[in-house]
């Protein structure tokens, strides 16, 4: 069943779509509007790694849709801790519902998930690998502060080697003609093989260590936090800790409509004093979460969004 692994499952074309209907759907995910389009739906959430927002997003966009859904919960009070396998677990969840929403530790689970599962499976995170369904609501954010996705400078900071959300993101922003600059410290450099894929897919690729000077040039500064349970040796960890720190003094020569985006959660990459500024834009990414999953669920269980919401559902 198709589902949504990489970004390599959409189309630049049913990206947009996808988009298209999410912003058709913002007055149901604010609350506004009940059109229970998922109603009779169960989601299952199966999350193997801690989660605050993908989790309950996911959950929100679910119910404000009418549709249902069951959690695995807490690992720790679950069967895993049996030992029974994700192959079992899957086909068992599989069974108990319409649609997955999956993360795991484990670099290509959500594909190996997905191989043997009947339902659609969203990957929510797989170790260090991808984060596509976050991919759709960064882009759908970006879109509506700049009105497009093509051509804008985009800069993209902090852990690039161990984080998935840039790793889905630079893939996707290059294939709308993005300019992508990648700013971290050395050790935490994008990994090789994602750079040549993005230049294979013609991308001209600049990378940095100094993120301050790039902020004058940027239409978007991607923040992320330090992957620390990734690192096999903490004190790696401590060598880099604290690399990047973004206060709103270093803001002052920004482009008026530059947004700072960071999938939170955040640890110091973003100083309070940002929040206040014009251009933090990262509780508001963390709300297009619900709206874009929405979409992206109706999209994947084959229900189509109406073009015009507002006559359709009933106020509450
Ligand atoms: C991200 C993740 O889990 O990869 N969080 C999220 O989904 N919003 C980023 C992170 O944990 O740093």
């Amino acid at each position: 069943m198709p589902g949504l692994i990489t970004m390599d499952d959409l189309t630049n074309e049913e990206i947009i779509s996808i988009l298209d209907d999410a912003e058709q759907l913002l007055p149901v995910a604010k609350g506004e509007i009940f059109l229970p389009l998922l109603q009779g739906r169960i989601l299952g959430n199966l999350f193997f790694e801690p989660s605050t927002r993908t989790r309950m997003s996911f959950e929100t966009a679910m119910k404000r849709l009418g549709g249902n859904v069951v959690n695995l919960g807490d690992v720790k009070t679950s069967s895993v801790v049996k030992g029974e396998t994700l192959y079992d677990t899957i086909q068992m969840v599989d069974g108990y519902t319409d649609i997955i929403a999956m993360r795991h530790p484990r670099q290509g689970a959500a594909q190996y998930a997905s191989d043997s599962a009947n339902v659609p499976i969203m990957n929510g995170g797989d170790g260090a690998g991808h984060h596509p369904t976050q991919t759709m609501l960064d882009l759908f954010t970006i879109r509506r502060a700049h009105g497009t996705l093509e051509g804008l400078n985009v800069v993209l900071a902090g852990d690039l080697r161990y984080g998935r959300t840039v790793h889905s993101l630079s893939h996707a922003l290059v294939r709308f003609g993005c300019n992508v600059t990648l700013s971290s410290p050395e050790a935490l450099r994008m990994p090789e093989e994602i750079i040549s894929d993005l230049r294979n897919q013609g991308a001209d690729v600049n990378e940095t260590d100094d993120l301050l000077s790039q902020i004058v040039n940027a239409d978007v500064v991607y923040m992320t936090r330090i992957q620390k349970e990734r690192f096999p040796d903490e004190d790696e960890y401590h060598k880099v800790a604290g690399a990047y720190k973004l206060h709103a003094r270093d803001l002052d020569d920004a482009k008026a409509e530059m947004i700072i985006m960071h999938p939170l959660p955040r640890v110091d990459e973003i100083d309070s004093s940002v929040d206040s500024t014009r251009h933090a834009c990262y509780f508001e990414q963390a709300f297009n979460g619900v709206v874009t999953r929405m979409s992206l669920m109706c999209w994947l269980l084959g229900v189509k969004v109406p073009s015009d919401v507002n006559t359709m559902g009933s106020e509450i």
